[in-house]
């Protein structure tokens, strides 16, 4: 853990008071209502020296620290994507500051480009795996033999079953798939959709990939939750495009909301 983080921590602490919280929530482009619902301090990246500008419109760079459904939660309002910086370790800072604050578990969620079928705009998809389409690793540099980390059972199976359950309890569809890490900041080609289609991938986008690396490395527990926007290039006539990815990411969201809200009150 770097000393930034423990200070970060600290820092954090002092305006938020210095109960633990149990979980962290990173959320996706057009999914920033959440840390609305929560009662706590809201803390702007830019009062954290080293955090992420996330300057991606649709995000809100805040910290919220507080109760959600009578569980302590952090709430990160905005990522950083390797796509802004070339750095694959954009996250590294917030989710180790997430580590020296207590938390122990992470639930990531993303907006996703569909190649699944029977999944469409509006759905939900629980990351069972993950492909990294991207060939970066934001482990890279990291000098100790903690960077080789097994990633057989990335998403928690424990948490995959709970917000299933949470899913089932709201009457929402929760199918599981494998995400694909595409770099972005472009959208895929439809060529590169069918390959990785064919590689096994039912959703594609340009996170979430390198913070479950990290947060793995860190000794998390990870889940998380893609809204699918949009069908992957190629797969259908509509147009696809950061406004229609932010037009569309509200009508996922409000189930994500059910979800995660049942998942925290359990
Ligand atoms: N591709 C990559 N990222 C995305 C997509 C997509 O089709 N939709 C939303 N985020």
């Amino acid at each position: 853990m770097s000393r930034n983080a423990e200070d970060l921590a600290d820092l954090i602490r002092g305006r938020a008071g210095a109960e633990a919280p149990a979980i962290g929530l990173v959320l996706g482009s057009g999914l920033g209502h959440l840390a609305e619902a929560v009662d706590g301090v809201a803390i702007d990246y830019a009062d954290l020296p080293g955090f992420p500008h996330a300057g991606v419109s649709g995000h809100n760079p805040k910290l919220v620290i507080g109760d959600l459904e009578g569980t302590r939660v952090a709430v990160f309002g905005g990522r950083a994507h390797y796509y802004e910086s070339g750095r694959g370790d954009a996250m590294r800072l917030p989710l180790e500051v997430l580590k020296a604050l207590g938390a122990d578990r992470l639930i990531l969620t993303n907006a996703a480009g569909s190649m699944h079928p029977e999944i469409d705009p509006g759905d939900l998809m629980l990351l069972s795996d993950h492909i990294n389409f991207s060939g970066l690793n934001p482990l890279i540099g990291e000098k100790t033999d903690a960077r080789f980390v097994p990633m057989t059972e990335a998403y928690d199976p424990d948490m995959r079953a709970a917000l299933k359950s949470a899913a089932d309890a709201e009457s929402v569809p929760l199918p599981e798939g494998v995400y694909a890490w595409y770099s972005g900041p472009s959208f895929e080609t439809p060529a590169e959709i069918r390959a990785i289609r064919l590689l096994g991938a039912d959703a594609v986008g340009m996170s979430t990939v390198p913070e479950v690396i990290l947060a793995r490395f860190l000794g998390l527990r990870v889940a998380a939750i893609s809204t699918i926007t949009n069908k992957a290039a190629g797969l259908s006539d509509e147009n696809i495009s950061h406004e229609h990815t932010k037009a569309m990411a509200p009508l996922g969201a409000a189930k994500l909301e059910r979800i995660i809200r049942r998942y925290l009150a359990a």
